[in-house]
């Protein structure tokens, strides 16, 4: 047997973004011992990408603000596929959380009388993120890095999970490789917190860097646990284009929330051309009524650049196919235009958007406080993932827990921009905090060498096939998938495409199966390539298959062909794996009744 390095921790959770970080200082505060693992090094997550604020009701700019319109904008941003108990508990704790989040040393921007400022953004009825200028998600990775490493977290940095190791149904382990020596690191425990991430590399435009392969997904469903609402991909409508190094790096929707608007090449303001019925009654129809919104009035409705993401993707992936778009396949983004409107514009756009200033000035050579950026979409999160207990994130195996991104419920079928950091504080502390019960009431299960033994072979197989005349380059099959993924599981999708990719995907399977990676196992990124390639090929695959069930559009599922949302699909498709067969198992379930009271608020909202 190959030699493994062995760690033993009550609670191990894998991937160190925010809610890693949240789930470790939570588990760890019962006086568990906890190891937390990082593909990458600590602190290098895409929690830092969520960049205007945190989504939570603390109704200091807008006192008509509570946790009840905020769960009622959530519900309806994902068009009522949500979890509602975990929409619910969101919108309930999520204030408390940010309020813990700086008591522990975070800096948020003020208001006039010193309170937390909050700023608008798409869906939310009321200013509703706290933020930090543009750089929120940073500034909580720091405070809970801060934070977690003084309550003696043992981190493994640069280490890759490949499998969970079970005992009967129960996951009491993981296995993985430290990127630098290539050695295997064996960790037992009594019960794991996946926190991973999304799955952003199986697409060739994406905000997400090079860790965003679907490992969590993909570890959870190989050991047998759930997926779920795998369809729904959130395009930010807002990426850099322009150059092509760096297109697909986020823009922050913080631009709109600021005032910043879109147009075409025809210097025309298109969002106002289309207006979903769901948002008719928010949003403003006139170009003076949004600005009136933007600087606070009370009485305007939202700017239309303020719609739900879905919906401003889609709208400017119709401008570009109609050419209408800019010269790089965008469309404009203004927020220079502010200096009609107000003093010191551009020392305003500087404060409150000082890494977008940066960006562009650095990377495109804009300065935005002067010119229009040019933005397309990009691939940003994925609302699918791990089926939990909405109240424990327990998945549907035993010991095995799934907060953040990698989690899914309560977002449904599109997630609102800051939703995603108050999920991973509320969701990654309770994810902790019931891991840490389990562990108090189980013990260390079994070990299974054989097990240990299989996966290590299987790893180290790409070393074996080196020399083979059919082995492939790992990059070439990961360029392929991002390419048709792209093409034909992106933005508007069709019956064709979608079949057509699932077959591909087949057929990229067969090849990755032959990937070869030459050298040996000290820092060899294309063997990483080749151990990442099946879990791109698992979410992949979740996602084009699950995408194929859903014959309507609804939320970020765009159908050409089903172009009405269809009351029928009021379900939510759950991926699972059987098995004997390999098959993947999509089948739709219906979403558990919602309660009479919660079903009032939902109303009341109306
Ligand atoms: O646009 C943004 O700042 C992203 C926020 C988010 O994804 O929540």
């Amino acid at each position: 047997m190959t030699e493994i390095k062995k760690h033993q921790y009550d609670v191990l959770v894998v991937g160190a973004g925010g809610a890693g970080l949240r789930a470790a200082i939570e588990a760890s505060a019962s006086g568990l011992s906890v190891g937390m693992v990082c593909k990458s090094l600590l602190g290098k997550a895409h929690t830092v990408m969520a960049e205007g604020g945190v989504a939570a009701s603390l109704g200091y700019v807008d006192d008509r603000d509570d946790w009840k319109v905020h769960f009622a904008d959530t519900m309806r941003g994902g068009q009522y596929l949500n979890n509602w108990r975990m929409a619910e508990l969101h919108a309930r704790e999520a204030p408390e959380c940010v309020l813990e989040l700086e008591a522990w040393g975070a800096l948020f921007d003020r208001t006039q009388d010193g309170r937390i400022l909050q700023r608008n953004f798409g869906g939310h009825k009321y200013p509703r993120l706290a933020h930090v200028g543009d750089r929120t998600g940073l500034e909580m990775i720091r405070t809970l890095q801060d934070h977690g490493i003084h309550q003696g977290i043992k981190v493994h940095m640069e280490c890759t999970v490949i499998s969970l190791l079970k005992d009967g149904d129960r996951v009491v382990g993981a296995l993985g490789y430290e990127r630098e020596k290539g050695r295997f690191q064996l960790f037992e425990c009594r019960a794991i917190v996946l926190a991973t991430g999304g799955i952003g590399k199986a697409f060739k435009v994406t905000s997400n860097s090079w860790e965003y392969t679907g490992d969590g997904h993909a570890l959870a469903y190989e050991a047998g646990a759930e997926l779920t609402d795998m369809e729904f991909v959130q395009f930010h409508p807002t990426g850099m284009v322009w150059p092509p190094s760096v297109r697909g790096i986020l823009v922050t929707e913080g631009v709109r929330g600021e005032g910043g608007i879109l147009y075409n090449s025809e210097r025309r303001r298109f969002m106002f051309d289309d207006i979903p019925d769901l948002y008719k009654d928010q949003t403003a129809d006139n170009e003076e009524e949004g600005w009136r919104y933007t600087q606070g009035d009370k009485e305007a409705r939202r700017p239309p650049e303020l719609l739900t993401r879905d919906h401003v993707a889609r709208c400017i992936v119709r401008q570009i196919k109609e050419g209408r778009g800019s010269p790089h396949d965008g469309v404009y983004l203004d927020i220079a235009w502010i200096k009609e409107k107000l003093p010191k514009a551009a020392q305003h756009i500087q404060k409150k958007l000082p890494s977008m200033y940066h960006q562009f000035k650095e990377l495109a050579a804009i300065d935005i406080t002067q010119e229009a950026m040019e933005v397309g979409p990009t691939t940003h999160y994925a609302m699918g993932g791990i089926r939990v207990d909405p109240d424990s994130q327990m998945s549907t195996l035993p010991g095995l827990f799934a907060a953040g991104e990698c989690a899914a419920g309560l977002h449904g079928a599109n997630r609102l921009g800051g939703n995603s950091l108050s999920d991973l504080l509320v969701f990654g502390k309770r994810s902790g905090k019931h891991a840490a019960e389990f562990a108090k009431e189980n013990g260390f299960g079994q070990i299974n060498n054989d097990q240990v033994e299989e996966v290590t072979r299987q790893a180290l197989a790409p070393f074996e096939r080196a020399g083979s005349s059919d082995g492939e380059s790992p990059y070439q099959i990961q360029y392929d998938l991002q390419e048709m993924m792209q093409r034909q599981v992106g933005i508007v999708r069709n019956e064709e495409d979608l079949l057509d990719a699932v077959e591909e995907i087949g057929k990229l399977r067969e090849r990755a199966g032959k990937a070869a990676s030459p050298g040996n196992r000290e820092y060899n990124p294309g063997w990483h390539a080749a151990l990442d390639l099946p879990n791109l090929l698992t979410v992949s695959e979740a996602v084009a298959g699950s995408a194929v069930k859903r014959k309507e559009s609804r939320g970020a599922q765009a159908r050409e062909d089903f172009s009405e949302k269809d009351e029928a699909f009021s379900k939510v498709n759950v991926v699972s794996y059987k098995g004997s067969d390999g098959e993947m198992k999509i089948e739709s379930r219906e979403i558990p009744e919602m309660g009479a009271d919660l079903k009032q608020i939902i109303e009341e909202m109306k």
